[in-house]
């Protein structure tokens, strides 16, 4: 699928689909189209009810030539910030256009001239084109991508930089997708491998031998049940010019969690291929990244394992040691992200870098206070907590501030044994969790964590999303660093 700025100065491309963007207070000014087919559309929008509300569709055939169509589709009020309905509307257009091979799509839509409006077009095109079947060999559903899709107007930048953000989510899915049997720690590290040497980034994997030295007690103890050894993933975009400062994305990345010893029951085990997510996430943004070239170092942090429970398997009631030396009583094997973390988050303490953020599908409590649509945001700096909410609104991925002052909660943390135990009281448990992690973090650096548990699945299709991995964040992460 190609994605092309339609001139202003050329004369309108007579496409097989005309499709207009239109929000409800627009009185349809469809004056390119010409005056007869203006009139047209008009009143087939009126017999048909069509009055622009956001999500909804139209299709209908040209005046001057019924083989052809017009698709109105409505992005609702007109206010500041119509991305997300662009998003929607456009992806709405291309599944609703592509009835048969090699469609060229043209795309009316006020305002495309500014970035952000071009790029919104291009996310939602490609998000709609974007499916995981491969795994299914009989009945496929038919799969069409258009030929080409032309924007009137269109800022090429932004068609650019949608391109590539949308390109980096679907790359996120499309490793989250796949299931525990096909991505171990091994294959996630050989993923990243490759992103890496198709991109020119540079890239690093411990093994467990190279791990355990390195004192990575708490994450070698989740992998230990498992019969796929743990890879420590490293990626790093390092700019051309001279670096303005240093971020750590660090992805939580349980390639399967069965709970291990302390297992979940079989209705809360599916969907835990989906715990690696947050690795997914980060791989996305620095596979944007290196496109992008911001001008900050970027250093992507994996700790990838699988939490089984063999007979290697780490118990209830055994005491760990983190990389920065604390001690951690266990007392839920299934509460395995924050410790994985935990040492990601000590070494990434250690590279010194101006701002660590970390995502993770890290606990049902945070799905159970904000739903599947907002994911969990706590920080230690405001101004980096405001900065990852204006990205959010920007890419419409919803973010809502929890605390990490509560005293009492913070008690829950204590151990009679060792310095903390891993899994606090049930109340609060997003918020608990956020705090563990916190112990492992260096004073000195800005950090934000990011809890997307739920987030990460889509269970019913809505906006420009369809059942599977969401991709939740890569662009969020994307839209920060480029804003630093
Ligand atoms: N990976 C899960 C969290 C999760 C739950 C992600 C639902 C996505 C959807 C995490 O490792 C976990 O098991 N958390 C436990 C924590 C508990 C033991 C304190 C949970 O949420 O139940
Ligand atoms: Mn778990
Ligand atoms: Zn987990």
């Amino acid at each position: 699928m190609r994605i092309n700025r339609l001139d202003k100065t050329v004369n309108i491309k007579e496409t097989e689909v005309t499709a207009i963007l239109i929000t409800e207070t627009e009185n349809l000014e469809l004056a390119l189209l010409g005056a007869e087919t203006a009139k047209f559309i008009k009143e087939y929008a009126l017999t048909e009810n069509f009055t622009g509300k956001a999500g909804t569709i139209l299709s209908m055939p040209y005046p001057s030539n019924p083989s052809k169509k017009i698709i109105l589709a409505g992005l609702g009020k007109k206010k500041a910030n119509l991305n997300e309905e662009i998003r929607t509307a456009t992806f709405n257009v291309v599944k609703t256009a592509t009835t048969k091979e090699n469609i060229s799509i043209t795309i009316y839509c006020d305002n495309a001239t500014d970035k952000e409006t071009s790029k919104a077009i291009a996310e939602g095109a490609t998000f709609a084109t974007y499916k995981f079947d491969k795994y299914i060999l009989k009945e496929k559903d038919e799969h069409r991508i258009p030929e080409e899709i032309n924007i009137y107007d269109a800022n090429l930048e932004g068609i650019n930089e949608g391109l590539i953000l949308a390109e980096a989510q679907c790359y996120a899915k499309d490793i989250a997708n796949e299931p525990g049997n096909i991505i171990t720690p091994q294959t996630l590290a050989a993923k990243a491998l490759a992103l890496a040497d198709e991109e020119n980034l540079e890239c690093e994997i411990w093994n467990e031998e190279k791990i355990i030295n390195e004192k990575m007690g708490a994450y070698t103890a989740v992998a230990r049940g498992s019969a796929n050894a743990p890879r420590f993933i490293q990626v790093t975009y390092k700019p051309d010019t001279k670096e303005k400062g240093h971020i750590v994305l660090i992805g939580k990345g349980l390639t399967f969690d069965s709970g291990g010893l302390d297992i979940k029951p079989a209705d809360y085990m599916t969907t835990m291929k989906g715990d690696k997510s947050g690795a997914c996430a980060v791989l996305g943004a620095i596979k944007a990244i290196s496109k992008l070239k911001p001008s900050w170092k970027v250093t992507v942090i994996i700790a990838a394992a699988e939490n089984m429970p063999g007979g290697r398997a780490y118990r209830p009631d055994d005491i760990l040691t983190a990389r920065n030396g604390k001690t951690i009583e266990v007392n839920n094997t299934d509460a395995e992200g924050r410790l994985t973390l935990a040492d990601a988050l000590a070494y990434a303490s250690e590279l010194k870098p101006n701002i660590i953020v970390d995502i993770a599908t890290l606990t049902g409590a945070c799905a159970v206070a904000l739903g599947t649509n907002t994911a969990g945001l706590f920080t230690n700096d405001d101004k980096l907590g405001e900065k990852i909410i204006a990205s959010g609104k920007s890419t419409g991925e919803r973010y809502w501030k929890l605390p990490l002052d509560d005293p009492e909660l913070r008690k829950s943390l204590k151990s009679p044994f060792a310095d903390l135990v891993n899994c606090g009281e049930r109340y609060g448990g997003a918020i608990t969790a956020a705090m563990f992690l916190e112990e492992f973090v260096a004073e000195e650096i800005k950090w934000a964590h990011l809890d997307i548990a739920a987030a990460d699945f889509i269970k019913t299709p809505k906006t420009y999303y369809s059942k599977g991995a969401s991709g939740f964040g890569t662009r969020t992460l994307i839209s920060l660093i480029m804003q630093l």
